[in-house]
């Protein structure tokens, strides 16, 4: 008896930053992201027997007291028959833990396994609140293409899930430029409260989603990279500058993220339509259109895309 899942890493174009209930990792305001084809995490699960659950990522067993094991052991907790362990096996194609999304995707992945073991047949909406209850971005890698995560009103969060979007974009590419694969200094998690408990900054974000989310939503409809960019490019920043505010301040960048950042602003102004987006880590993702790639990959050689 095994279940297996698979989930795409997403990344975020609005960003979910703040929650109202950190329980049930209700966020603050909705968001939208773009599953990423290709790159994602692929978990089977088996029950077994003995006291504790024994992971393995990446063909590496992982020891229970490492936070990637305890993290996912105690949500499994939520699933788990009387005395029943279980065996996870999860394969990520991105580095864990360094803002690249591999808890969105494990979590998702996890959760369609486990759906998978159980028999459940859960319709999406029930397998969004389940991953979100692992990682509130996981809600949104349940889904491919452009997703979008409704923060909904109700306490009990039944409506707070993410539902796909029905537009595509074939021409409009995402890629990631791998500065650090270290892990964060400081989980999102604890990030996001910090900020929202200490950042004044935090209270100008509400309303700054609501704007951006307006303007990304009718770029997409209208495959319009000079409208969807700039409001990428300035949700993430404003994000980060949430984390700055902070205090103590919380700052994921490296040297090398600003001289990303600046290479960007400098070929834009040569006239290249290239944005870029960044979450809770140093890396960078650049976005840009198809036509664009020969020259994006000549400027960043290390781009994975
Ligand atoms: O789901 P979490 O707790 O890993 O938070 C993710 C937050 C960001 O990646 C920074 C933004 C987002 O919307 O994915």
């Amino acid at each position: 008896m095994r279940g297996r899942g698979h989930a795409p890493v997403n990344i975020a174009l609005c960003k979910y930053w703040g929650k109202r209930d950190k329980e049930l990792n209700l966020p603050v305001t909705s968001s939208l992201s773009m599953s990423m084809t290709g790159l994602g995490a692929t978990t089977e699960i088996r029950p077994c027997a003995g006291t504790h659950d024994r992971i393995t990522l990446n063909g590496q067993e992982v020891d229970p007291s490492q936070a990637f094991a305890s993290r996912l052991s105690a949500y499994l907790h939520l699933f788990r028959p009387t005395g029943i362990s279980f065996e996870v096996d999860t394969t990520s194609d991105v580095p864990v833990g360094a803002g690249l999304a591999s808890s969105a995707a494990g979590f998702a992945a996890i959760v369609l396994a486990l759906n998978d073991l159980f028999g459940w047949e859960l319709d999406p909406p029930s397998l969004s609140i389940l991953a979100r209850l692992g990682s509130g971005s996981a809600c949104r890698s349940i889904h491919s293409g452009f997703v979008e995560w409704q923060a909904g009103e109700r306490a009990d969060g039944m409506d707070s899930y993410a539902t796909p979007l029905s537009e595509e974009w074939p021409e409009l590419m995402i890629g990631w430029l791998p500065l650090s694969t270290d892990e964060k200094p400081i989980s999102s998690r604890e990030a996001m409260l910090r900020t929202v408990e200490t950042s004044r900054l935090y209270t100008a974000w509400p309303e700054q989603v609501a704007n951006d989310l307006a303007i990304i939503k009718q770029a997409i409809t209208d495959h319009s990279l000079e409208a969807l960019g700039p409001a990428v490019e300035s949700n993430a920043l404003a994000m980060h500058a949430t984390m700055w505010a902070a205090w103590p301040p919380v700052n994921y960048w490296l040297p090398e993220t600003l001289a990303v950042l600046q290479q960007v602003w400098k070929l834009r102004a040569e006239g290249l339509a290239l944005y870029f987006t960044m979450d809770a880590g140093p890396n960078v993702k650049l976005i840009y259109q198809k036509q664009d790639q020969p020259t994006i990959r000549q400027a960043f050689p290390e781009i994975h895309i």
